[in-house]
């Protein structure tokens, strides 16, 4: 890291709670300063106990904003100056903005869900809701959708006592008794008709997971379904979802835009959706896994390891070249002769943006010279970790001389193209080199031993 990068004018924000150590919160909120060019850091802080003496301790300090997460998120209400008005419906305060002589504190999960189902088009207004559990997270997602208007919100957990009083203390703040508590055993008293359906269990984050209610009959009532599980990715209430067909979504997009959200409240700004996205891309790929990019000359190999190391990793596999081929419907000879050279390699470098911005647990194989173009260079680099596979020139040689659909090597004779390969190996070899973290020497390996290499 470049030391100058934190100066005596470097803000600070950052997490209380604990435990912090898996915390997501850094990769959002130090991802939203970088893409806006805020002299900001995000750090979490481990507080055991005595919140109270950390929040004043944090205000002396000059810390900007703070999130707070569990086991603090209401026993920090006593250490604010003021409280948002559905913080204190939601009895849960997860984001404190600096105010004159202390915090303020807000619930950015409520506003957070809501924003990832409105970007979803799902909208609680007037329709029937059924929460799924009636933990800490229960609290905010029904205070969202008595809030937002639902008609009704049945309240199912496996404790009744603890779904009864949920519905007791947020009742009384909304018209209407539309929060309806049920035991789990009792779903077959949900009024049958379409539901949006809101999974708050903690059911689903650990291996060997069922579900709160097993008759498939009762998932028949989902127009959508939300988990508020994320990790794993895909939650038996997901899966049972898709199976039916229902349009389903898991909880990373609420961990998203509660951070967006409080990211919003103390900077006082808005922060777009094309970032939005961006932010996601990246907690996606911390959360699923990393995308791998090969880049070399032709014949090193790219796509034959490339697919190995896709399934080996449980990674997608993508061409460069075969993607730009698809899209343009043309072969890249044919995009050579009718565009010329540097019309591909325009398109190669919109591609690479498009992946910047959206590819998550890929291995990316890419054309011989991509790495020429220096704007290439660094989108590859934030595309994941970048490897060179190098081959000498008798190894290229023999890889790549009956091979007709390579435009830049149309050469007369084997002398004429050997000829080429030495010089295109010498003049790219610096370019190869920039472009990537590694290089691995492919000569004389098997395609096995170069995955195993690239996954040991
Ligand atoms: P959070 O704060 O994330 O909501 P929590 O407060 O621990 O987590 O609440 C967990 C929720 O998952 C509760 O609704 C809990 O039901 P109970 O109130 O009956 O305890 C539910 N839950 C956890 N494990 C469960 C299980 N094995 N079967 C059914 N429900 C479960």
């Amino acid at each position: 890291m470049s030391l100058d990068l934190i100066t005596g004018t470097t803000g600070v924000l950052g997490l209380i709670g604990n435990p912090v150590r898996h915390t997501l919160s850094p990769l959002i909120h130090n991802t939203l300063s970088e893409e806006l060019g805020q002299d900001l850091r995000y750090l979490p802080f481990p507080v055991e106990e005595d919140v109270t003496a950390a929040v004043r301790g944090a205000y002396r300090l000059g810390i900007r904003g703070l999130n707070v997460t569990v086991p603090h998120k209401t026993a920090v209400m006593d250490s604010l100056v003021d409280i948002d008005e559905k913080a204190r419906i939601i009895g849960a305060v997860n984001t404190l903005v600096r105010t004159e002589g202390g915090y303020k504190g807000y619930n950015t999960d409520m506003p957070g869900l809501g924003r990832a189902l409105t970007q979803r088009g799902i909208h609680l207004a007037g329709q029937q809701v059924i929460v799924l559990g009636a933990g800490g997270a229960s609290r905010a997602v029904c205070t969202l959708a008595l809030s937002e208007g639902a008609e009704s919100v049945y309240l199912l957990n496996r404790t009744i006592e603890n779904a009864k009083a949920l519905a007791d203390d947020l009742n009384p703040h909304f018209p209407g008794k539309r929060l309806k508590p049920l035991a789990a055993s009792d779903y077959a008293k949900v009024p049958r008709i379409p539901s949006i359906m809101i999974q708050c269990t903690s059911l689903g984050l650990h291996e060997g997971d069922g579900l709160l209610i097993d008759d498939d009959d009762f998932y028949h009532l989902a127009t959508y379904g939300y988990d508020l599980v994320y990790n794993p990715a895909v939650t038996p209430f997901l899966r049972k979802c898709e199976g039916f067909g229902i349009p389903a979504d898991n909880g990373l997009s609420m961990l998203l835009y509660q951070g967006i959200i409080a990211y919003e409240l103390w900077m006082g700004i808005s922060v777009s959706e094309q970032l939005a996205e961006r932010v996601l891309t990246r907690l996606k790929r911390r959360l699923y896994g990393e995308n791998v990019v090969l880049v070399g000359y032709m014949g090193c190999g790219k796509s034959t390891v490339g697919q190995a190391l896709a399934e080996k990793t449980g990674r997608t596999f993508l061409d460069t070249d075969a993607a730009i081929e698809e899209a343009e419907d043309c072969s890249i000879r044919e995009i050579f002769e009718s565009e010329g050279e540097e019309t591909f390699r325009r398109m190669e470098t919109e591609l690479l943006r498009r992946l910047a911005d959206t590819a998550v647990n890929t291995v990316i194989a890419t054309g011989g010279g991509i790495v020429l173009r220096e704007e290439n260079r660094k989108l590859l680099t934030k595309i994941g970790k970048v490897i060179w596979l190098s081959a000498s020139p008798e190894t290229t040689l023999e890889r790549v001389k009956s091979d007709s659909a390579r435009p830049l090597l149309d050469s007369a004779s084997v002398q004429e193209l050997d000829d080429k390969i030495r010089s295109m190996l010498t003049s790219r070899g610096p370019a190869y080199s920039a472009a990537s973290g590694c290089k691995i020497d492919t000569d004389g390996k098997s395609v096995e031993e170069i995955v195993r290499i690239l996954t040991d």
